[in-house]
């Protein structure tokens, strides 16, 4: 595929990383970085002209809520809440007719739910942009950031490698595809039954054979983390899934990231969280703490990266 230096995403949904090329992905991470600087130094960024976006959350947020909120209002646009007390997506109505609706009032639209099905039908009804803020299969604008600080970090994408130690949930999923789109290796270290879906290995497969690099999901922390330049994990028990919590618990004990798993990485491996952490579960307080500087700039990339995504598809 050609690469294009200009974005032309008007219009588009961000709900599948892989909706995107490559090339585009990378665009607009560039943009993520220009818009970082832009807000560090207090310019002003008048792109939105008073543009409303509505958000849904079907699951609690801290981070999401905030930078989509907080980045939206920067760009000169604004943002309007929709809570559960308010609606339950598909409940009162169907989710064709809320889309219809809704996306009358408003430019854009960002959703937190279950079913990521619902996202899809949502979009397939609006009038405006949609925007995929996790479902139990994926979450998109998580790993833009995520690539945004490793960009940081590293000066590049390409060659490095990625590992993954947990749970193959919908951040794992969102990171075989946005790894392997951006030419870094990635491997998974899960238990037994909890790796990540199957569509997502497959596509991860793919890009990876077209970019050169691999792909691998092992059952063996030690091996996973083996020659890591970034070291990535997440909750073991994710939003709608509590009533396993002490089931994953004993599932996932050897699944840390700690002092003894990070010796198999390479010295310079910088460690990620998407977070909420939950200390001494998946990642133990001592190496959550040494590495906390980084875990919070990728909090705050997600404001960047997300502005980078409302530009593009919404002005
Ligand atoms: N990482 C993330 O999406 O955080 P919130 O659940 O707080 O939005
Ligand atoms: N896997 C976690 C991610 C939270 C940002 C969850 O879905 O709860």
């Amino acid at each position: 595929m050609k690469n294009i230096c200009k974005l032309d995403l008007k219009g588009k949904h961000f709900i599948n990383l892989e909706d995107f090329t490559p090339n585009e992905l990378q665009l607009l991470i560039k943009e993520a970085q220009n818009l970082k600087s832009k807000v560090k130094s207090k310019e002003e960024i008048n792109l939105m002209n008073n543009k409303i976006m509505v958000m849904y959350f079907a699951k609690p947020s801290l981070r999401t809520r905030l930078s989509f909120e907080i980045g939206m209002k920067k760009l000169g646009g604004d943002a309007y809440v929709l809570k559960q007390d308010e609606i339950i997506l598909g409940k009162r109505e169907s989710i064709e007719d809320s889309a219809n609706v809704i996306s009358r009032y408003c430019d854009l639209v960002m959703i937190r739910t279950f079913a990521h099905e619902d996202i899809e039908n949502f979009a397939k009804h609006s009038k405006v942009p949609v925007i995929n803020a996790l479902t139990d299969l994926s979450h998109p604008c998580q790993i833009m950031a995520d690539l945004l600080t490793i960009k940081e970090h590293f000066g590049k994408l390409d060659g490095l490698t990625l590992s993954y130690i947990g749970d193959g949930n919908n951040i794992c999923n969102s990171l075989l595809v946005g790894c392997s789109m951006l030419g870094l290796n990635i491997k998974v270290g899960c238990p037994n039954g909890y790796e990540p879906n199957q569509k997502y290995i497959n596509l991860a497969k793919k890009y990876a054979k077209e970019n050169g690099t691999f792909v691998e999901i092992l059952n063996n922390p030690e091996n996973a983390s083996s020659n890591a330049d970034i070291l990535y994990t997440d909750v073991w028990t994710s939003m709608g899934q509590e009533n396993e919590k002490e089931m994953r618990k004993e599932i996932f004990k050897n699944y840390q990231i700690n002092n003894t798993l990070l010796k198999n990485a390479n010295d310079n491996a910088i460690i990620l969280h998407c977070l909420p952490a939950h200390k001494n579960e998946e990642i133990s307080e001592e190496v959550f703490d040494k590495n906390a500087n980084t875990i919070y700039e990728e909090a705050e990339n997600r404001m960047y990266a997300q502005m980078a995504i409302i530009k593009n598809i919404c002005c």
